[in-house]
């Protein structure tokens, strides 16, 4: 299993002048789920892009399993880290979802069972079982990068990174989401998922990483990251807890509370008010 380093890590895209990496520091271990969240433009997807060798440092290292990714090809680190685009329209190709989910299995060279197996599985994970002639451009938007996200599960990479895969998606495309991942985490293996939903963050991930400007600002659990401690670095990135951790607190229950714990107190004090 693989785990992911980036030490120092700065990236310049040098037509803009932007400096999108301002010296990222960090260490993801095999099996961790993380989200990692900031508001737009603040260098999450420029990150997710180091990741996989889609973008090269101007200055730092990234380190696949300990190699440095710049000694890697991409078609080596492809093998180690699968990445779901922020746009579907610029990851999807085929002109058939089979062949759309086929492609990068194929390329890391699984034939046969091996391969049909991993194109089932992934393309019942996204609900898209039934679909494999549907041509991806006919499937929808919300459900084409369900598809993006089903051909790199196909690939059963050591590690994967979503980039925002829950925009767009209904709650049922969401709960799909959330399951894929929970899977990925079950075999061991690592995910890595951008995302603006802050519920969503706190549910699904164990650990939760905030950028801002180019820099790690808060890196721990939701329940510390989305704590009453860390609201104001929060909105320094123009970020809110999610509604749960506010009454979570004020209720003393924590800045990650499940529903069904709030709705006990809620329903327990309205029995007290009764009461009296
Ligand atoms: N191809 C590019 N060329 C020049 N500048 C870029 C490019 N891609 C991103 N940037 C700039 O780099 C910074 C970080 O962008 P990035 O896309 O990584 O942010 P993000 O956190 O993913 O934002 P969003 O939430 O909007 O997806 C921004 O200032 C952005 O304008
Ligand atoms: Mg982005």
């Amino acid at each position: 299993m693989t785990e992911l380093r980036a030490s120092d890590l700065v990236h310049v895209y040098p037509a803009a002048g932007v400096r999108a990496l301002d010296g990222i520091d960090l260490l993801i271990e095999a099996g961790e789920t993380v989200a990692l969240i900031g508001q737009n433009g603040s260098g999450k997807t420029t990150l997710a892009r180091h990741l996989n060798g889609l973008l090269r440092p101007s200055s730092g290292r990234v380190l696949v399993d300990g190699r440095d990714a710049a000694e890697l090809t991409v078609a080596q680190l492809a093998a180690q880290v699968g990445l779901v685009f922020q746009d579907p329209d610029r990851q999807v190709f085929a002109g058939s979802v089979l062949a759309e989910v086929e492609f990068g299995p194929r390329n890391l060279g699984r034939s046969g069972d091996e391969l049909r197996g991993a194109v089932r599985e992934s393309l019942a994970a996204c609900g898209l079982e039934g679909e494999e002639r549907t041509n991806p451009y006919d499937l929808g938007q919300s459900r084409r990068k369900l598809l993006a996200l089903a051909s790199v599960l196909a690939m059963r990479t050591p590690v994967v990174v979503l980039d925002e895969p829950t925009t767009g998606q209904d709650p049922r495309g969401v709960e799909r989401v959330r399951a894929a991942i929970a899977d990925i985490a079950s075999k061991g293996r690592t995910v890595l998922a951008i995302s603006h939903d802050m519920r969503f963050v706190a549910e699904t991930f164990s650990r939760v990483i905030v950028l801002r400007s180019g820099r790690i600002i808060l890196d721990g659990s939701p329940s510390e990251v989305f704590g009453a401690a860390a609201w104001d670095a929060l909105r320094s990135t123009y970020l809110e807890p999610p509604l749960s951790a506010r009454i979570g607190d004020r209720l003393g229950q924590g800045s990650t509370p499940t529903d069904a714990s709030l709705i006990a107190r809620l329903s327990g004090d309205e029995a007290q008010e009764q009461k009296a």
